[in-house]
């Protein structure tokens, strides 16, 4: 599809993430140099940011085939065992939402990871007996938006602990262009500048973002994006300034005009404007953290001075004593 072809293929193409590729580019040239397979990887941080391209990266450069499957879909333990027995020497077997595999299918995977062996239970009854199968070595890579859901045996397991963190504006901005180009959309600078400061330094809304734009100056304009029409698209889209779209501002305004800026429950904020708490605690919440709209208290969530500036609210008397 034309969308992964917007993947960088190799670690030179990945932009941002510095540390992570520095240590990376290291790990991957000693492994290949004594001919093993990498350590396990687990990468975790909120989505969007580049978990499986980056493991797809990883396997690229190992030179190895990139096999992909999520915790919800190994259901039962043979599920795990008939993919990692076909797995061949050094592949890199990618887990997306790893932190949802049940207990059963971790216990299989440990001895999995730890000696590449897998333990499997034959017959029934008096008749059952344990048999011991031998795998290829292979590299496992979890990705996760929750780290501390991770059992602490599973997370142990890891060699290569990773976390991903939101992208600065240049990166963003440099992300965005090279996908322009990928497009074949002319972009100006600014244009992209104006993108990337409007993407809660996300890539894969950076680039969802572009796409839109690129229609919009495509029937609006002769297809070549301006700042200009960058800003008009974005407004059609209901992105604001800071990034933030309908469901960013519904959270933050219902805490401050139902519960008088909090602190206020997660649970509470999530069922007053009808989202799933996980779904606010995993994609929305940690950005509105990072920019300082949000705080976490012991009693709950509060909205900030800056939230309250944002949309051009009062802040009540007795909050900001604060
Ligand atoms: N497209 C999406 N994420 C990217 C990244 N980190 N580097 C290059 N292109 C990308």
């Amino acid at each position: 599809r034309f969308e992964q072809s917007l993947r960088p293929q190799m670690l030179g193409q990945y932009i941002g993430q510095e540390r992570i590729k520095h240590n990376l580019g290291i790990f991957i040239e000693a492994a290949k140099g004594r001919e093993e397979c990498l350590d396990h990887v687990l990468l975790y941080g909120p989505p969007g940011l580049g978990k499986t391209t980056l493991a797809s990266v990883i396997a690229n450069e190992m030179g190895v085939n990139f096999r992909t499957t999520s915790g919800p879909a190994i259901e039962r333990p043979g599920d795990l065992a008939a993919i990692v027995s076909s797995l061949e020497p050094g592949d890199v077997l990618f887990i997306d939402e790893i932190h949802r595999l049940s207990r059963a299918v971790e216990e299989v995977l440990y001895p999995a990871m730890e000696d590449f062996s897998l333990d499997i239970i034959v017959g029934k009854g008096p008749e059952a007996r344990s048999i011991r199968l031998d795998l290829p070595p292979f590299t496992l890579i979890g990705a996760t938006t929750r780290a501390g859901s991770l059992s602490a045996p599973l997370r142990d397991r890891f060699g290569v602990p990773l976390r991903l963190d939101y992208y600065d504006r240049g990166s963003l901005a440099e992300i965005v262009v090279r996908s322009a180009e990928i497009f074949g959309a002319p972009i100006d600078r600014d244009a992209a500048e104006e993108l990337a400061m409007r993407s809660r330094g996300t890539p894969r809304i950076a680039n969802r973002l572009l796409k839109r734009v690129r229609d919009y100056a495509q029937v609006r304009g002769n297809g070549s994006i301006t700042l200009e029409s960058a800003q008009e698209a974005l407004e059609m889209l209901q992105v604001d300034s800071h990034g933030l779209d309908s469901i960013d501002h519904k959270l933050l305004t219902s805490m401050i005009e139902r519960f008088r800026g909090g602190p206020v429950g997660l649970d509470t904020i999530a069922a007053s404007i009808g989202e799933e708490s996980a779904t606010i605690e995993d994609v929305y919440e940690p950005y509105l953290l990072q920019i300082g709209f949000l705080q976490r208290t012991p009693r709950g969530r509060v909205a900030t001075h800056a939230a309250y500036e944002h949309f051009g609210i009062d802040m009540p008397e007795e909050r900001k004593k604060e």
